[in-house]
């Protein structure tokens, strides 16, 4: 024993991670590694609510997922870093506890309407999609987490995931402890086109990209939208090359970027090149760390059987209990 709290998230294996992902979750899941018992994993099973009949890709985006994950700086020793569907375990617990989830809770969740409303294009009147949360439920109680990281948009299924272990807390005795969401805070930077940065909008630079495809990329940036020309003065507070001048560049760049752009001393061509090489510059130790995993697989798949294996062990401590108080 640690003697650490125990926190514990998953991110569903849907494609590439990109910088609005480094900046959220992921930088926060870094952080936290020394300060708790820390458990993430790839969450395949979830990936399937909705993308049921096209899963080719799946093992794929699984390895990737691992392979960003280890170059941004989650690491194995500290924590543990597994694949859902290899802990069978947690899809037991799934079972029992769908046994004394009311449906209603399920139809009231807010991410289940909205998602039926934003993805139109896929057919999620399923039984699976519908217990999203019961399984994501499994997921963090089945390691008795005291606190999960997550964004806003997930504070309702923890929601739900404490009223789950209230429940069966009431109907069988004490096994679970009630998990608190640890809210991220949102990133600081948003997508080439200044909406949110996301795979859907076709606005993000992927932590896999090379160099060129970045260079392109940030060519493409929106900038100030009112600077027609390079004589036009520029507002540095409203341009997304800013921000990510913030971002990736030194003190004095970002002073010089803001005067000269106010006084039309500078491009906004020049300012992105100038931005982009920093941010090439900063994502250079991940683009390494990157090309020595995906040349390593063998130590790829070590990672994934240790992770799983101890994850494994203390999801089965969990079910004995579990089986025990049910009687079953
Ligand atoms: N639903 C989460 C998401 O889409 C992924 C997830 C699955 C998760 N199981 C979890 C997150 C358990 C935290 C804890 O981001
Ligand atoms: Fe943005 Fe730089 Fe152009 Fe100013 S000069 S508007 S900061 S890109």
């Amino acid at each position: 024993m640690t003697g650490k709290k125990r926190i514990l998230s998953g991110m569903r294996p849907t494609g590439p991670l990109h910088l609005g992902n480094l900046h959220g979750a992921l930088a926060n899941w870094i952080k936290q590694q020394d300060n708790y018992d820390c458990f993430f994993f790839i969450a395949d099973w979830h990936a399937l609510t909705s993308d049921y009949e096209d899963t080719g890709s799946i093992p794929d985006n699984i390895r990737d997922m691992m392979v960003d994950w280890l170059s941004t700086g989650l690491s194995p020793e500290k924590s543990t870093l597994f694949v859902q569907s290899q802990v069978k375990e947690h899809a037991e617990l799934f079972l029992l506890l769908s046994m004394i989830t009311p449906v209603p809770w399920l139809e009231r969740n807010p991410t289940y309407k909205d998602q039926i409303l934003q993805l139109s294009n896929k057919d999620l009147s399923t039984f699976g999609f519908l217990g999203y949360p019961v399984l994501q439920a499994s997921d963090i109680i089945i390691y008795k987490a005291d606190c999960v990281p997550v964004g806003i948009d997930q504070v309702p299924h923890v929601e739900i995931t404490r009223e789950i272990a209230r429940r069966f807390n009431n109907f069988y005795g004490e096994v679970f402890p009630e998990p608190k969401a640890l809210l991220t805070k949102t990133p600081k930077i948003l997508g080439l086109d200044r909406r949110k940065m996301s795979k859907s909008y076709n606005n993000a630079i992927y932590l896999s990209d090379n160099n060129e495809t970045i260079a392109s990329k940030t060519a493409k940036m929106i900038t100030d939208p009112q600077r027609a020309k390079k004589s036009d003065p520029g507002n540095p507070e409203i341009c997304n090359v800013f921000d990510f001048h913030k971002m990736y560049s030194n003190i004095d760049t970002i002073s010089e970027v803001n005067e000269n752009c106010r006084k039309a001393k500078i491009g906004c061509v020049e300012c992105k090149k100038n931005m982009t090489v920093n941010l090439i510059k900063a994502l250079e130790p991940i683009c390494e760390k990157r090309a020595y995993y995906v040349s390593k697989p063998d130590l790829v798949d070590d990672i994934f059987k240790t992770g799983t294996n101890k994850a494994r062990s203390v999801a089965q401590k969990t079910m004995e209990e579990v089986r025990s108080v049910v009687r079953i």
